[in-house]
């Protein structure tokens, strides 16, 4: 069974993150690899692990985690054998939150396949980029589909004005479709590379 996490990179009070990720975890469920326990997808939210800005002395490459924040975020991380990052676009790029995160740890990402589900006004595409850029540096193999949903188009919001509203995620049906092939990439891509992470040298403490 491939494990695959969702991690919500958005950790503000009133993140819409949290809706896009139980209407993920709501669509993936009826997916056949999922519903047929070929495959299974569990929240893995930044925001409860309270991680401060890095404070770890030695780049997490070393594996010399010293804090038990990095700890607890570690042995989380190195559960899942895949990752769909679920994240919003800030200012053109993804949360610092969510950049942080990644900095705390180096191998439990590698050798991992991941997907992106990303959100805002033009569907989150700029974060999403930025985002792939920093996966080939952790080793994590970005596959090629991703959903990208429209604050305009794919929210429902009682008054549009009032920008502290959550509202409610309803994407458009082809994005269901898109989350479905980008689960299949994921899927087949974390299993190809098992036969890495088998072999993994665990890194001196
Ligand atoms: C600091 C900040 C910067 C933002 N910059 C952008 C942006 O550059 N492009 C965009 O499409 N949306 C931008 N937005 C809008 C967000 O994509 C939208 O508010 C989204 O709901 C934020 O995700 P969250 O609710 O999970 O925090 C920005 C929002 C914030 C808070």
């Amino acid at each position: 069974m491939i494990r695959i996490a969702l991690v919500v990179g958005s950790t503000r009070p009133g993140r819409r993150g949290t809706a896009v990720a139980r209407w993920v975890l709501d669509t993936a469920a009826t997916h056949p690899a999922v519903a047929g326990g070929r495959a299974v997808l569990d929240l893995l939210d930044v925001a409860d692990f309270q991680l401060p800005l890095l404070d770890e002395p030695v780049p997490a490459a070393f594996g010399a985690y010293t804090r038990p924040h990095t700890r607890r975020w570690a042995a989380a991380v190195a559960a899942f054998d895949a990752f769909v990052f679920v994240t919003p676009e800030y200012n053109h790029s993804f949360p610092a939150a969510l950049k942080n995160a990644l900095d705390y740890l180096y191998a439990e990402w590698q050798d991992k396949a991941a997907g992106f589900v990303g959100y805002g006004t033009s569907g989150g595409t700029r974060a999403v980029e930025q985002l792939r850029q920093v996966m080939g540096e952790l080793r994590i193999a970005d596959v090629p589909t991703q959903v990208a949903l429209s604050m305009f188009a794919d929210f429902t919001f009682t008054d549009p004005t009032d920008p502290t509203q959550p509202g409610t995620c309803t994407p458009a049906p082809h994005h269901a479709d898109a989350l479905s092939r980008m689960l299949e990439e994921i899927i087949a891509w974390s299993a190809a590379l098992a036969p890495l992470r088998a072999q993994a040298q665990p890194l001196p403490a």
